[in-house]
């Protein structure tokens, strides 16, 4: 019988090196926080209960966290401490953990999926996912005798000929729950740093006799650990360029992929073209051959039409625009519904914060919106209405079908003269 997985996500650290007061975990790369990558990645590979250790802010990274357990580390005294602040939690639990820092966002799902599939498979107590990096510093050493790994070397305790080891520790790691929390119990401080490391229970599992193993990986970005704001940006490079080709290969042309950021999961139609210095945040979804760019801004809960056009200096947010819709030139449409073959002239803006709450603006079909307008919302555009340059549409105000209004505040024009 297959044993019970559990994953357990270690999130509690100060993370100094960022020099922050937002704790690491809670820094963004590719539109979501670490901590939520990581969690997505281990839900990914099916694993359905999962553990959060939290410590540094803990309400604050609790509220990025939806449908786990936590655990509180009330000190921060290293990785091995904050896996002994779960034993309640699975000191008993009859299969295995999978453990992640919660600080390396850029693992895959499939990587995971293959990883506990390997360690389920050559029967061992502990297995470490690793890989051959270039410039290993700052990661923990692989040491072996062979197959076995006997042991992980901090960089800090290294010697020499350790440091130049290639082989690095991910920070996951599969364990046989019951051994884990024996063998974490005869781990010592370590004296340089004062932390119990958790890495100084793989020489604890060796030296007991137990099987231990290294999963090596070829795509090395995966293990990306974040703990300086210049890693965080590799990472945002690495996850936005996995994006960003997922993209491609479907049949959207990226002009210029390395100054283009697209936040994971994003949907995009065959056909479209995305041009440079434009950001897609989480959520959206476009259409089919639209042109989206360059220096457009489309923000969550935004969804563009088929043939739609965002051009230059545009930003939406949690708006819906309609299909063959042009929205071509400097313009903010927040909380509205445009709907199809609409022209938003250029420098159209929806006022849509009136100091206290957010309203809705309403664009109906082919409405021709001319320069400048300015649409103070609640408001409404009845369907072929037009708006001359320049007007501004007043709050609580709805332009009737097909008429036309101008000025400020905008008034209806009958044959071509005001009302
Ligand atoms: C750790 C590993 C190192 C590995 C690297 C991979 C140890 C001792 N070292 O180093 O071998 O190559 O990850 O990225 O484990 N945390 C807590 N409580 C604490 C301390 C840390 O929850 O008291 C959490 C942090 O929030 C973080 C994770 O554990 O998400 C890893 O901690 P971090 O300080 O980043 O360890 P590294 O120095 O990167
Ligand atoms: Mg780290």
């Amino acid at each position: 019988m297959k044993k019970p997985l559990a994953a357990l996500i270690l999130a509690a650290g100060r993370g100094e090196r960022m020099n922050s007061n937002l704790p690491k975990v809670l820094h963004k790369a590719a539109g979501y926080t670490l901590i939520e990558h990581v969690v997505s990645a281990v839900r990914g590979a099916g694993i359905t209960k999962v553990a959060v250790v939290i410590g540094v802010q803990s309400e604050r990274v609790r509220s990025f966290l939806k449908g786990v357990d936590l655990v509180l580390q009330k000190l921060r005294l290293g990785t091995g401490h904050a896996v002994m602040q779960a034993e309640r939690l699975f000191g008993h639990w009859p299969g295995e953990l999978l453990m992640l820092p919660g600080d390396a966002p850029c693992v895959r799902t499939e990587t995971l999926r293959n990883f506990v599939r390997a360690h389920q498979e050559g029967l061992a107590d502990l297995t470490v996912l690793t890989a051959e990096i270039d410039d290993p510093t700052g990661y923990g050493r692989i040491l072996r005798q062979g197959e076995q790994v006997v042991g992980i070397r901090e960089e800090l305790d290294a010697s020499d000929s350790e440091r130049a080891i290639t082989e690095v520790n991910s920070g996951i790691y599969m364990f046989n729950a019951r051994l884990l929390f024996k063998r974490l119990h005869e781990v010592q401080r370590n004296e340089k740093k004062e932390e119990y490391y958790l890495t100084d229970v793989v020489e604890a599992f060796h030296r007991s006799g137990g099987k231990v193993r290294a999963f090596k990986i070829q795509d090395r970005t995966e293990l990306l650990g974040i703990n300086t704001r210049k890693e965080l940006s590799v990472a945002h490079q690495a996850l936005s360029e996995r994006e960003l080709a997922r993209h491609s290969k479907a049949g959207v042309t990226i002009v210029n992929p390395l100054q283009t950021s697209i936040a994971k999961g994003v949907r995009i139609g065959r056909d479209t073209t995305i041009h440079p210095f434009t950001w897609i945040e989480p959520g959206v979804v476009i259409g089919r051959n639209c042109e989206i760019g360059p220096f457009a801004k489309v923000r969550s809960g935004s969804q563009i039409g088929d043939r739609a056009v965002i051009g230059s200096f545009v930003e939406i947010v949690r708006s819906k625009v309609g299909r063959g819709t042009f929205v071509k030139h400097l313009s903010y449409l927040g909380d509205a519904r445009i709907g199809n073959k609409v022209n938003v002239g250029a420098g159209t803006i929806t006022a849509n914060f009136d100091g206290k709450k957010k309203n809705r603006t309403v664009v109906e079909n082919g409405v021709f919106l001319g320069c400048d307008t300015i649409l103070v919302a609640p408001v409404k555009v009845g369907a072929r209405a037009k708006t001359g340059a320049g007007a501004v549409v007043c709050g609580g105000h709805s332009v009737p079908r097909g008429k036309t209004v101008v000025g400020v505040p905008a008034k209806l024009m009958t044959k071509g003269k005001k009302q």
